[in-house]
């Protein structure tokens, strides 16, 4: 068995997701080594403090720009060694030169079917937007606002969608799957670049399947 992939965790809030990554593939495919977090609120960070995972935080208003705490969050993340970086519910946007730090290594989870509904209020946009049919996307991070080549989606028929916490509880369970199997991917190098259309993620047969 490989060694567990090294993986960093952002988060801005309730960090479900982050649950999802410490209760499936941590100390299995993926060993999370830190968790950082834009907002010292976050009741995620608590997720990870139970589990004796380092967390950390890198408020704006730190640091002069965004650039600066860009570099020290990419820092921080560096030192424990992530070469995985999983966007859980990260609700900033990350620079060029963080993304540069960990080159085709960032993912982020989206509660829309990408393209549609980028940013961050896409359930209620979906709603106002009277569709009929919702969805998760997993994607890896371009410096585009939920741009970046689509790793796994799936989508789930609400014709009747109430509020947007009704919608958000039926995408939960999706989210909480799709997240760690994207991770689990990436670990076992399973995630590749369509040579005939490099925006295309191709899934390695052998641990391939639906999604
Ligand atoms: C999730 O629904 C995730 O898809 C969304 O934030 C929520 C975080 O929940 N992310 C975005 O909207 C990113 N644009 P969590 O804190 O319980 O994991």
């Amino acid at each position: 068995m490989p060694a567990p992939l090294p993986v960093a965790v952002l988060v801005s809030g309730t960090g479900t997701n982050l649950q999802a990554l410490l209760d499936t593939v941590h100390g299995r495919d993926a060993e999370i080594v830190a968790v950082a977090s834009n907002r010292a609120e976050a009741p995620a960070l608590a997720r990870a403090s139970d589990r004796d995972v380092p967390t950390a935080v890198f408020a704006r208003d730190a640091y002069e720009d965004r650039a600066a705490r860009d570099r020290a969050m990419a820092a921080w993340l560096g030192e424990h060694g992530a070469r995985l970086v999983v966007l859980a519910g990260y609700m900033a946007l990350l620079g060029e030169e963080f993304l540069a730090a960990f080159p085709g290594a960032v993912i982020n989870v989206h509660p829309s079917l990408l393209p549609a509904f980028p940013g961050a209020h896409a359930i209620e946009d979906a709603l106002a937007y009277g569709v009929k049919v919702f969805g998760v996307t997993v994607h890896f991070v371009d410096a585009g606002v939920d741009t970046g080549p689509v790793i796994l989606q799936r989508s789930v028929e609400l014709p009747d969608a109430g509020s947007a916490e009704d919608v958000l509880a039926a995408l939960r369970p999706l989210e909480h799957e799709m997240l760690p199997r994207a991770v689990s991917l990436f670990a076992a190098g399973a995630l590749r670049a369509d040579p005939a259309n490099p925006r295309r993620t191709v899934i390695a047969a052998a641990v391939g399947g639906a999604g």
